[in-house]
Parts: C-alpha cells; structure tokens; sequence
C-alpha cells in the first residue's frame, strides 16, 4: 500500500533520520554508534551484522559474536522467565520494548499466550496503579486540560505528521479496566492497547499513537501522592471537559486527518455520549461498547450453532443490568432485528436483573437503558419477591421463564448459585452460561462447577481466563470472551481498506467471522478460539471487516470486495529487522 511506510520520518528520540525502502525491509539513518543503539526501533543489538557494525559505527561497542535473532529471543525468554512476579515481567517487557522494539514483538508474538497476560490484562493493571512509581520512560503523548492550547503542540512535537499515523487510541483513565479510576496512569492502557494491535494484528506499532487525556482524577490515593505525575485536582467535567474532548478531536482531524480514533476506558456515561456525538463524523470506535459487544456476539452466535436452539428461540437473561449487561442485550437484540424480527419481539427475549431484581416496567430503580427491557408488570403477577424490598430473584425467573442463554456482568461473585443453576439444566437441554464478571475472583461462577452441576451439558464462556476443567474424564476448554480476540482485527480491517467510519455491520461481521471459526463438535471444545490463535483470527477478522466497509460504501471507490485480502496482508507488519545503511 502507497504511504504506508513514509518514505523520511524525523523521530522525536534524539531526532536520527529514517528513510524507509523496500516495504520496510531497508532502513537508511543518519543515527549511529551509541545513539543508534539507543534508538528502540533501528537498535538489532547483537544482531547487526559486521557489515553494519562497520558502515553504522558500532565497531566495538557489542560483544565480537554476531547472533541471529531467534538466538536473541531465546536469551530474552530465558531472561523473562528468571523474573520473580508477574509485575517484575511486566517491568522487563517494558524495558525491552523500549531499547529493541523489533526483538520486543518477535518475543511476544513467539509467546503470545504466556505473555498476553502480562502485557494486557490483568498485569496491565498494576503497571497503571504503579504508574507514577515506576514511571521511567515516556511513550505517547500527554495531553492536559489545564494547557489546552498546547494540544496541537503536543502532536507536532511527536514527530508524527498526516501519514505516518493510522490509530490514535485514547482514554482518560477514569474506568480503567475493573480498577477505576487512575488519572494519567491511563497512559499505560493506551500502551497496552497499541501492543497488542502489533503483536494480535502486525499493525505496525510506529503507526499508533498512544493518547491520555488528563483531565484530573478523583481518586484520593493518587491525589494525596506526592510521586502522582498527573494533574493534581478532582476530574473536570461538564462543558469544560466537552470542550477539551472537542479540542483533542478537533486536532486530530486536522493532523491525521483519515485516522481511526479508538476510545478507552472513558466512564460510562461519557463513553457511549462521545461515541454517539463522533461516530458519524470520524471513522471511530470504542472498544469497551463495540469490542466487547462484537466478542460477546462472537461468543452468542458459536454457542447458538452449538445448542441448536436459533437466536430468535433464545430466552436470555442478563444477570447486572449495567453498562455492559445493556451493551450486550442491545448487541443480540440487534442481531436478532437483522434476521427479520420486530423490535418488540427481539425485546422480549430478554429478561434482565439488576441489584433491585428483575426488571419490571414501573419499579424502583429502573434506568432509560434498562427501559426496553423492562416486563409488564401483569406477566410477573404471582412471582415470588414481586413487589418485595429483594424484587424478584435469578432463582425465581430461571423457574418461570426456562432461559436458554444466562449472561452475568454484575460483579457479583458466585452469583449463579447451584440453585439456579440446577434450576436452568432442567429447563434446557444444553444451557449457555457465560460468567463475565472479571476480574477472576468477581465471575458469577467457576466452569468447574458449571459442569457439576449441569452433568456436563453446559455451554460455558467466561469473561476472566480460567484453565481447562477435567470433568467425566474429558478435558474441557474454556472460551474466554476477551477484547484482544476482535479488536485488533477491527482495527486492521478498518486500515488496510481506509474505511471512513466503523459502522454496525462492520462490528457484526467482525463478531460473525470469529464465531465462523468454532466447529463445536464434541461438549468439550470451546466456544471462542484460543489466543493461540491470535494471528490467523485477527487476519480473518480483518478481511470480513475490510469487506464488509467496501460493501457498505465505506472504503474509498475502487476498491473492490476481491482486493481486500491484499490489503490487509500489505499492511502486517512482521517483526524482523531491517538492513540498516549509513543515509547516503
Ligand atoms: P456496571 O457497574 O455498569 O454494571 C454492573 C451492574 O450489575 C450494575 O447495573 C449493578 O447495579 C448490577 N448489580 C450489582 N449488584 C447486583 C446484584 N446483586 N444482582 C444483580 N445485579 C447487580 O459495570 P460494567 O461495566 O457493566 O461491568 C460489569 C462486569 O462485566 C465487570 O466485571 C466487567 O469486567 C465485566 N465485563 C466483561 C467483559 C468481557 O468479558 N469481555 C466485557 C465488559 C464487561
């Protein structure tokens, strides 16, 4: 693809020329000796050849032996694995992407599912909590809402111009992951973000870039810490934050005009009100609402081909009628529209229970998103708990309404009882039970225990990573419905076909693509793909994304459906080095 690698950057870390040739594979820099070693993405270490060592002045400055790659990532592995905690591996990764980035995704990649949890959830989340104590050096760009004119300096002092960027992810650190809120330490969920668009997708890791938007923070801890590096005040919010959040778009527009925007981690209100007020104007995208409702989708469409009980048959009840509980329901809802039935109808597939009980029209508590869901009151008539302080229980709607489909996202700990859950076997031949809650400790059940009580029959999907389960001498594998399993591919897609917005259809074939990759032959095979399989899965949701944007009209005209395949394997990235020459 034309312009994909700039022809000439000038980078901010000591300022070396870059001019790139051949797709990538040949860098010419002025950089050398030390400061050439020093620079994360020209740095091979051991790895330059002689040839390089003497064009480049590296001439005894590495050890004499001259060492391939792979033999380099086995040193770092080795290394990793001496780490004493997770966090400690965390620090390490850090450390190595930032003095050899090439030789940072090559490991990551070769390791993806023992380090993706470190790199992202969950030991992403200490690296935010600890940000300001471990802070050493700076990646992204941080934007303040007391300099708001200093926005668009801030972008240019990046280095960065119109087509050298394809995303700019950003968040405000207000509801960072299960944690809350941690003020500029969301930086580091914008980092982890643009990892793992280059480790999942081979989005090319110089072409995203890493946004906070310190808006203050009303976390106490953080406020009262003498080391906390963000603005040192309560959050702003109201017209002045609108006004700041139209200025950081405003600029983006402007600077990289084209680019994909992709929100995260904003709090909830702001999330699904900036969505709405931009989603028409950029092409953009927010992954805690979309991305999780593609991978949820993914998630309902594999376990209705498993049951073969169609989703217009579905009865499903949402368990934590909140910001995802909703997301979801109107995600499925949605589907179920696009296969031909009413609103109403759709609607009425759904049962959801919030901390009051089940949602009736009328009662306590009731919010606007919960609304379209809410039951007459004249069907629940007789219902134990109807009209009670505790409102009507999960044990009691499983037993009246024999749900097909149970989906928790309360935070409420060993919330699908053996109760209600024996309750639901009866009721159904192959139950789908998904335990969303994370972290691990908040999920509404453990697999194990699902199959216990089901004799096995359950179709289990989990929001945290759980192992396999050994249940009647079989080995169950557990699908977990993880963010980084869709976005990426979204992301990708979106790119390599220069698609002008992410619409709903995008977002549904993107859901459609990783369910098409289940073949749930036996009761022990998962319901989602593995991280493993990260790559392909990422490819292939890429390439239904990137077609379904041409479909819509949404990538520039000429492409067609057939070219969209290349495109999207012209703009991978793989993590191998290039020759590096002297600028001439
Ligand atoms: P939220 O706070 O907006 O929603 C939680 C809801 O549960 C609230 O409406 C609350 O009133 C309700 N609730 C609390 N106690 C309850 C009780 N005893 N009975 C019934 N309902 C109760 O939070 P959000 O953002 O919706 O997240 C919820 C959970 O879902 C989190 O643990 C989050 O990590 C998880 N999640 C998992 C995803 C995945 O697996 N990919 C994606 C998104 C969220």
């Amino acid at each position: 693809m034309k312009g994909r690698y700039p022809s000439v950057i000038e980078t901010t870390s000591r300022h070396p020329l870059v001019r790139i040739k051949d797709s990538g594979r040949i860098f010419e820099t002025d950089a050398h000796g030390r400061g050439l070693l020093s620079h994360p993405r020209l740095n091979k270490g051991t790895a330059f050849s002689e040839q390089e060592r003497k064009a480049l002045g590296l001439t005894g400055l590495l050890p004499p032996a001259v060492i391939s790659p792979q033999s380099q990532a086995d040193r770092i592995y080795e290394q990793y694995q001496r780490q004493p905690n997770d966090e400690a591996k965390q620090v390490y990764l850090t450390a190595l992407q930032n003095r050899n980035e090439t030789l940072f995704y090559r490991v990551v990649t070769e390791h993806v599912e023992e380090m993706l949890p470190i790199i992202y959830t969950p030991t992403i989340a200490l690296a935010i909590q600890h940000f300001s104590h471990e802070f050493r050096t700076p990646q992204g760009i941080y934007l303040s809402i007391d300099k708001p004119d200093d926005i668009e300096v801030s972008f240019r002092n990046s280095g960065f111009t119109k087509d050298d960027i394809d995303i700019v992810v950003v968040s405000d650190g207000e509801r960072i992951l299960g944690i809350g809120d941690w003020g500029v330490g969301g930086i580091n969920i914008t980092i982890g973000k643009k990892t793992v668009y280059s480790v999942a997708a081979g989005i090319y890791p110089r072409r995203i870039l890493p946004v906070v938007l310190d808006v203050g923070t009303n976390n106490k801890q953080l406020l009262e810490d003498p080391l906390y590096l963000g603005n040192r005040h309560e959050r702003v919010t109201g017209e002045a934050y609108d006004r700041f959040v139209e200025m950081f778009v405003s600029a983006v527009e402007r600077i990289y005009p084209g680019v994909l925007l992709h929100w995260e981690d904003f709090g909830g209100q702001n999330a699904r009100r900036l969505l709405e007020k931009y989603k028409n104007r950029l092409c953009t995208f927010n992954d805690d609402m979309q991305g999780t409702g593609a991978i949820t989708l993914a998630a309902v469409l594999s376990s209705v081909k498993a049951s073969g009980v169609p989703l217009q048959e579905q009865k499903i009840v949402i368990f934590g009628a909140g910001t995802a509980g909703i997301g979801i329901a109107d995600q499925i809802r949605q589907a179920m529209e696009r296969s031909g039935m009413s609103a109403a109808d759709a609607a009425a597939r759904f049962w959801c229970i919030d901390r009051y009980g089940l949602v009736v029209q009328g009662a306590e508590g009731v919010t606007e998103v919960q609304k379209p869901y809410a039951r007459r009151p004249e069907e629940v008539e007789g219902w134990q708990g109807r009209g009670g302080k505790e409102g009507i229980s999960l044990v009691e709607v499983i037993r009246r309404v024999q749900p097909t489909m149970l989906i928790g996202a309360s935070t409420v700990s060993g919330a699908f009882t053996e109760e209600a859950v024996r309750e639901m076997a009866k009721g159904t031949k192959m139950p789908v039970i998904m335990p969303l809650s994370n972290p691990t400790e908040k999920s509404e059940a453990k697999p194990d225990d699902l199959l216990n009580w089901t004799d096995g029959k359950a179709l289990i999907v989990t929001g945290s990573p759980f192992g396999d389960v050994e249940y009647n001498g079989k080995t169950y594998k557990i699908g977990q419905a993880n963010n980084a399993l869709v976005y990426p591919g979204i992301g990708l897609g979106t790119v390599a076909v220069k698609a002008s917005r992410v619409t709903d259809n995008m977002l549904t074939a993107a859901a459609e693509a990783v369910a098409s990759k289940i073949t749930h032959n036996k009761p022990e095979d998962p319901l989602l793909p593995g991280v493993h399989e990260l790559r392909s899965l990422s490819r292939h949701v890429a390439i239904a994304v990137g077609q379904a944007a041409v479909k819509e009209g949404m990538a520039p005209g000429g492409l067609q459906a057939q070219d969209v395949e290349r495109a999207v394997d012209k703009a991978v990235w793989q993590a191998e080095y290039p020759e590096i020459h002297p600028l001439g």
